[in-house]
C-alpha cells in the first residue's frame, strides 16, 4: 500500500508533489508528508490523516528553485498513524519514501541500535535510511552506499531517497512494489507508484522491474537490474487524457461509479461479441488447449467475482473450476497441475498477495491469464494473456464497476470457451450474446428505485448483523453485497449460501438479524423462498430483493425481472451496492475513504 512521488526540476516542486500524492491517495490516507532538498537545504512537513491537513499544514511554504523532492501517503502497516511515523524519514542529512514492507527490519534495526543509532519512529522504513547512512560512511561513493543498501534489505519495496551528499539527485529501488519514472522534453523527472499523477507532466515513462535500482538526475536515469549490470531505461508512450476523475456532481465517487456501471459496461463488450461468438483479440488461439482445469485466485471483491465465474465455468464451458483466496494459497504448499489455466483476477493488478499467486504459478509452468482493470499493472506485465477490464479509473475504495465489468467478462469467457469445447448448442451462444448485450441496461440505476433504497436505508443503520443470502450464483453476490456494507458501514454482515442457515447461523435469528435476501425469479426461485422463509418464521427482519412479491418479507426491494437469472444477477448487484451507499450515508462515514483500508493493497 502507500503511494510514493518524487520530483528533479525547477518548477513548484511543492505543488507538483501534491498534486501527485493526491492521485496516489487512494493507496492509504493515514498520514502524508514531504521532503524538498533546495540550495542545499531541506524542508520537510507530514501531517496525520488525509492529504488536505498536510496541504493545510504547508500552504505558506512556497518552491521557486530547482528542487528534488519526495514524498509518501501512508496507509500504516509497522506502528501507529502518527506524525513521527509518517513519511519522509530522516537519517542525519537524507531522507527516504518507502511503500512495502521490509521483513528484516528488526534485525537491522537492533544493529543500528546497538551502535548507538537514534529511531525515531516504530516503522519498518526509517532503517533504510539509518542503513545508508551508516554505509556512506564507508563508501567509495553515494551510490555504492544506497546499493549496499538495497542489498542489506529483505522484504517488498518502493523506495526513493535523497541526500545532501548528490543533492541533485533521487535513489530508486523497486522490489514487489510498484514505481516508475517520467520524463519530458523540460529535463524534469517524475517518480511515483503508478502513472496517473505523471500524465500531462511526463510524455514517457519507464516502469521499474522487480531488483531495479539505480539513481536519476536532471541528466540521466541510471538502473542496474537483478543481475547488478547497468540496463537502458525502457520508455514507453504515456498517455494524454487523463481519464475523468471529478465527482461530476454525485455526492461520493462510489456513486458516481454505481451510475457509470451501464457505460463501463458497454466498453467491457466494445469489439468482443459478434453475432455468435465472443472474440477476445488478446487471447492466442491455443490458450485454451490442454487445459483440464481452471483455477481463479483473487482477494476480496476480485475474490467473488471469481467464485461467480466458476458457476460460469462449470455450467457453460464444462471445465472444472477451483477458486483461491491469493494470501491463502500462496502459503498452502498447492498443488500445480500442468494442465490448469490459473487465472488471477484484480482491479488494480498490484494487490500483493494475489501477485505472488501468479509469480507461484508462472514458475510452477502454469498458463496464466490475468483479468484486469490496470494496464501495465505489474500482473498485466507478468500474465502471458491479459484480458482487460476496462471500468476506467475507480476510485472509490469499495469497489463497484470493477467488479461488474469483471463478471461480465467471466460470462463473456465463460461462452467463448463453451463454443471452443462445444459445450453448448450455436443457438444457445447466440441467444445468450443477444443477453450479454443487456447488461448495459440491467445495471442502469432506477431514480424511483434508487429513492426507494434510500428510504429504507433509515431501518438498517443498527442491529446486530447482516445476513445477505442467496443460492448459486447469488451466494458470491451476497457476499459481494456484505463486503460492501461492512466495508463502508463498519455493521458487521455476513454473505451466506440461504440453504446454509439452517446449518447454524438461523440460531442468530430475532428481530435485530437482518436477512438481505436475493430471490432471483430465474434460478431455484423456490428453494431459495423456503429458506427465506425459515428465517421469517424466527422473526428474523427480511428485506426481501426479488421481482416477485414476496409477503413474508418486512422490506421488499421489488426488481424489474429479466428472463435470465444473468440479468438478474447484475441488477441486483446494483441494488446491494447502493443499499451499502445509503446505510454508509446515513451514518456519517467517509464512504469513498473508510477507515483502516486502502485501495490499492500492496502488502501481504
Ligand atoms: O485490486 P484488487 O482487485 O486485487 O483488490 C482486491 C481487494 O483488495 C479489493 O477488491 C477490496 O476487497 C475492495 N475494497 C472491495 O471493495
Amino acid at each position: 500500500m502507500c503511494g510514493i512521488v518524487g520530483y528533479i526540476g525547477g518548477k513548484n516542486t511543492k505543488e507538483i508533489l501534491l498534486n501527485g500524492l493526491k492521485e496516489l491517495e487512494y493507496r492509504g490516507y493515514d498520514s502524508a508528508g514531504i521532503a524538498i532538498l533546495s540550495e542545499g537545504s531541506f524542508n520537510s512537513f507530514k501531517a496525520v490523516g488525509k492529504l488536505v491537513n498536510l496541504e493545510e499544514k504547508i500552504k505558506d511554504f512556497t518552491t521557486e528553485k530547482f528542487a528534488v523532492g519526495i514524498g509518501h501517503t501512508r496507509w500504516a502497516t509497522h506502528g501507529k498513524p502518527t506524525e513521527l511515523n509518517a513519511h519522509p524519514h530522516l537519517g542525519e542529512s537524507s531522507y527516504v519514501v518507502h511503500n512495502g514492507i521490509i521483513e528484516n527490519y528488526a534485525a537491522l534495526k537492533k544493529e543500528l541500535v546497538d551502535e548507538g543509532v537514534t529511531f525515531l519512529s516504530q516503522t519498518d522504513t526509517e532503517v533504510i535510511v539509518h542503513l545508508f547512512e551508516k554505509n556512506l560512511k564507508s563508501a567509495t561513493d553515494v551510490f555504492a552506499a544506497f546499493r549496499q543498501t538495497i542489498t542489506q534489505l529483505e522484504g517488498a519495496y518502493a523506495i526513493l531517497l535523497a541526500t545532501k551528499s548528490k543533492p541533485d539527485t533521487i535513489f530508486f529501488a523497486k522490489q514487489g512494489s510498484p514505481l516508475l519514472v517520467g520524463i519530458n522534453a523540460e529535463d524534469e523527472k517524475y517518480f511515483a507508484s503508478s502513472d496517473t499523477p505523471l500524465i500531462g507532466q511526463c510524455e514517457s515513462v519507464n516502469y521499474f522491474e522487480d531488483g531495479d535500482f539505480g539513481y536519476v538526475t536532471p541528466s540521466e536515469i541510471v538502473i542496474y537490474g537483478t543481475n547488478g549490470k547497468q540496463k537502458q531505461p525502457h520508455l514507453s508512450k504515456l498517455a494524454t487524457n487523463k481519464l475523468s476523475a471529478q465527482k461530476d456532481g454525485y455526492r461520493f465517487f462510489m456513486e458516481k461509479e454505481i451510475y457509470e456501471q451501464s457505460d463501463v459496461i458497454t466498453d467491457t463488450l466494445l469489439g468482443r461479441l459478434s453475432e455468435d461468438a465472443v472474440v477476445f483479440e488478446e487471447l492466442s488461439d491455443d490458450l485454451f488447449d490442454g487445459v483440464n482445469e481452471i483455477k481463479l485466485c483473487a482477494c476480496g471483491t476480485s475474490y467473488h467475482a471469481a467464485l461467480s465465474a466458476s458457476y460460469l465455468f462449470e455450467r457453460y464451458s464444462k471445465v472444472r473450476c477451483c477458486v483461491e483466496i491469493a494470501s491463502e494459497f500462496r502459503y498452502r504448499e498447492p498443488i500445480m497441475n500442468k494442465d490448469t489455466l490459473f487465472i488471477v483476477i484484480s482491479q488494480s493488478g498490484e494487490t500483493a498477495d494475489t501477485l505472488e499467486t501468479l509469480k507461484m504459478a508462472k514458475n510452477a509452468g502454469l498458463k496464466t491469464l490475468a483479468i484486469c482493470n490496470v494496464d501495465n499493472s505489474s500482473m498485466v506485465r507478468l500474465a502471458d494473456a491479459t484480458i482487460l477490464t476496462r471500468a476506467g479509473v475507480e476510485k472509490g475504495v469499495a469497489s463497484t464497476k470493477a467488479f461488474a465489468t469483471q463478471v461480465t467478462i467471466f460470462w463473456m469467457l465463460s461462452l467463448h470457451v463453451a463454443k471452443l469445447r462445444n459445450t453448448l448448442k450455436p443457438q444457445e451462444i447466440t441467444k445468450q450474446i443477444e443477453l450479454i448485450r443487456q447488461i448495459p441496461a440491467s445495471v442502469k440505476v432506477d431514480d424511483a428505485m434508487h429513492e426507494r433504497i434510500k428510504r429504507l436505508s433509515k431501518r438498517y443503520l443498527h442491529g446486530h448483523g447482516f445476513f445477505f443470502i442467496g443460492r448459486d450464483i447469488f451466494f458470491p453476490l451476497a457476499l459481494e453485497g456484505a463486503l460492501k456494507l461492512k466495508e463502508i458501514s463498519y455493521l458487521h454482515a455476513e454473505g451466506y449460501p440461504s440453504g446454509e442457515m439452517k446449518h447454524g447461523p438461523i440460531a442468530l435469528a430475532d428481530p435485530e438479524l437482518f436477512t438481505i435476501a436475493l430471490l432471483p425469479q430465474n434460478l431455484l426461485y423456490e428453494k431459495s423462498k423456503s429458506n427465506v422463509e425459515e428465517l421469517s418464521a424466527r422473526d428474523s427482519t427480511i428485506c426481501a430483493i426479488s421481482p416477485l412479491a414476496f409477503e413474508k418479507a418486512d422490506d421488499f426491494i421489488q426488481t424489474k425481472g429479466y428472463d435470465h437469472y444473468m440479468l438478474e444477477f447484475f441488477e441486483m448487484m446494483v441494488v446491494v451496492q447502493l443499499l451499502s451507499l445509503e446505510v454508509s450515508i446515513r451514518l456519517g462515514n467517509d464512504v469513498d475513504m473508510p477507515r483502516n483500508l486502502a485501495k490499492s493493497v500492496t502488502v501481504e
